[in-house]
């Protein structure tokens, strides 16, 4: 009982931190359909797949009449590391799910060489629906979509959250630097430490970052463990890393 009522405050919360004192019931001025009640009830409410039926229908900026499917974002819903890009391609447009294209599976890569899944960790971007032509966020789509983010980590509530790219980093952090100058500072987003490094597709297309990229992901697996205490993996008295680079 007491987690039912701990739910519906959370859930009104996070209603009023999106649409304000109003109360809005499926939302209707947002095209959101009201999620069928036995999504929304008992502990689903507050939880990262009720938050998804909410929004998926959104249609509060003009890229939600071009998406094909809204990319709500994939991982482990308590994960404390979080991976933020930029917005779904062509191919997370069509799956309706974040970095499954050939940077995805840079991603995948990356992840494994530091001895972290897709399982483990959550990935997400800064916008949930594609930009046609892959062109850049513009700034009211972010203003608009941040709020789902902000409401999406607070759900987690992760220790780190590392940026894909100058776009993401840029976006997030309000601040115009170099992806040079980003990935040697450390930020902050909504009281989370914020680590700014080079996106999957950018190394695809210069090879030669990957050595600059390593040294963050290392720098990356080296923090998460400090921050969770989580022990390097050991296989037979041997601590495994792939230690490969990317
Ligand atoms: N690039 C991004 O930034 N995000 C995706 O989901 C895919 C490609």
């Amino acid at each position: 009982m007491a987690q039912a009522v701990e739910n519906a405050v959370r859930y009104f919360q996070r209603h009023r931190a999106l649409y304000g004192d109003q109360l809005i019931l499926g939302a209707p001025e947002l095209g959101v359909k009201p999620a069928p009640a036995d999504q929304v009830e008992g502990d689903q409410l507050g939880t990262l797949a009720a938050f998804n039926q909410d929004i998926r229908n959104c249609q509060k900026c003009p890229l939600g009449a071009t998406r094909t499917e809204f990319v709500f974002g994939v991982g482990n819903p308590e994960a404390d590391l979080v991976f933020i890009g930029e917005a779904p391609g062509a191919q997370e447009d069509l799956a309706g799910e974040p970095f499954v294209g050939r940077a995805g599976k840079l991603l995948d890569q990356i992840l494994a060489a530091i001895d972290l899944s897709r399982r483990e960790v959550y990935i997400l971007n800064v916008l949930k629906c594609r930009p046609p032509g892959n062109r850049d966020p513009q700034p009211p789509e972010v203003e608009q979509c941040e709020p789902y983010l902000q409401e999406q980590l607070r759900i987690i509530q992760p220790k780190l959250i590392v940026t894909l790219g100058r776009v993401a980093a840029k976006t997030l952090l309000r601040v115009d630097e170099s992806l040079q100058k980003m990935r040697k500072q450390v930020y902050h987003y909504q009281g989370v430490e914020v680590r700014a490094t080079y996106h999957p597709a950018a190394l695809l297309r210069n090879p030669g970052w990957k050595a600059p990229a390593w040294e963050d992901f290392q720098a990356i697996r080296d923090r998460y463990r400090e921050l969770t205490g989580r022990p390097p993996l050991v296989k037979n008295g041997v601590q495994v890393s792939t230690g490969k680079g990317m």
